[in-house]
């Protein structure tokens, strides 16, 4: 029986090509040639002010929050349901998440639950735009331009995603993009900040690159580089940047694919799903999806650790998703308890989600389909 993976990264273009190009020009270090292409082809693709590729999404994290001069004690609203790196960024900054609900069918933040939790320590709201559909945005926004205060999109699931024909990662004053592995788009660990407040361009640039004004320096707009600032090394080598870009280049296709792939489990799952007290993905008619991911909400955790069991016994991975981060260990020290969050309890509990990469072929889906309605007779 052939295995069937959860993920398996794949090469779509032109990645050979290019990786040997940087390395034949011997440039492989950061903000090489590459790095700009992937730059200008994302802020004109977007319509952004300044993408700066980093490490990964966790770093462009990181940055927004010493851009927004996160300090002690400050607060950030960000969901539970999300990967550790959303609040983590902030939390290194030593500021104080406050939690906030997500809904039970976008499993986005509740946007009517965000007004009540700021307090005049709020510094940033982060709404994570989950398997790239967008959240509230109007709402969000007209909320955060009240009491002035910043929204960092963590778009890590959602380049190319468009909330009322907007792209996700332009409402914020700063947003996040991971190019990890799983992701629509890769080159193994990657990610990129997407600055749409150019007053943060330049000190950007600087944490960047060390805390020094060396990009500066390489356009010739100063003499030498020296230390001005806090930073760290953010850029990813250029032969990572070959590689990303190579895949950017092929987007419509990776899309139109992947959009295959995601309709392929809809129309064959929403029966099946309907009878057996199963949920699919919901996506508002206002939200164009980017097709990261198709999940599954069961009706409790006993069934979906018996149908990820029985997948796995037909040779095929799933995985369920993010555990609560207020229950768990770290998020339990800024007092959370069990009942905080009850959809998001409930939430992570019951999903599962299927193999789901470029290269999934129809007879692959049909064997996933087939062995979910096994799965289901034995519940
Ligand atoms: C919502 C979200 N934010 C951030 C990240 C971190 O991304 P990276 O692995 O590029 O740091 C992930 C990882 O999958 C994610 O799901």
């Amino acid at each position: 029986m052939l295995h069937i993976p959860f993920n398996r990264p794949v090469v779509i273009g032109k990645e050979f090509d290019y990786m040997r190009q940087a390395i034949v020009s011997e440039h492989i270090s950061g903000d090489g040639p590459f790095t700009k292409k992937c730059q200008t082809l994302l802020e004109d693709a977007l319509g952004i002010a300044k993408v700066l590729l980093t490490t990964s999404c966790t770093h462009a994290l990181e940055m927004a929050a010493l851009l927004l001069g996160i300090q002690p004690g400050d607060e950030v609203i960000v969901p539970s349901f999300t990967f550790v790196s959303t609040v983590n960024a902030f939390v290194l900054r030593s500021a104080k998440p406050v939690f906030i609900d997500i809904h039970p069918n976008t499993l986005n933040m509740d946007e009517m639950q965000l007004e009540r939790l700021i307090t005049p320590r709020t510094r940033a709201i982060i709404p994570v735009h989950y398997a790239g559909v967008g959240c509230e945005m109007d709402a969000i926004c007209e909320i955060a331009t009240r009491h002035g205060i910043p929204i960092v999109e963590d778009n890590a699931h959602g380049l190319f995603g468009k909330y009322k024909g907007r792209y996700l990662g332009t409402f914020g004053t700063l947003a996040t993009q991971s190019f990890h592995e799983t992701k629509n788009f890769t080159c193994g660990e990657g990610g990129a900040l997407l600055i749409n407040d150019e007053q943060y361009i330049e000190r950007a640039e600087i944490i960047r690159e060390k805390g020094t004004n060396r990009a500066q320096f390489f356009r010739g707009q100063v003499d030498k580089y020296t230390w001005r600032d806090i930073g760290s090394s953010y850029l990813p080598s250029d032969i990572l940047a070959a590689f990303l870009y190579a895949q950017l280049e092929c987007r419509d296709r990776i899309q139109t694919t992947r959009q295959r792939i995601w309709e392929y489990y809809a129309d064959h799952l929403h029966d099946w799903a309907e009878t057996n007290g199963v949920c699919i993905p919901f996506v508002p008619s206002h939200c164009e999806q980017t097709y990261h991911m198709f999940y599954l909400l069961l009706p409790s955790l006993e069934e979906r650790t018996a149908l990820i069991a029985h997948l796995k016994s037909q040779g095929i991975h799933s995985v369920f998703h993010y555990l609560p981060l207020h229950l768990a260990p770290m998020g339990r020290r800024w007092g959370y308890r069990e009942g905080d969050f009850p959809v998001t309890e409930d939430v992570s509990e019951r999903l599962v989600r299927l193999p789901f990469y470029n290269e999934l072929q129809e007879e692959e889906q049909e064997r996933v389909c087939k062995a979910l309605t096994e799965a289901s007779r034995l519940w």
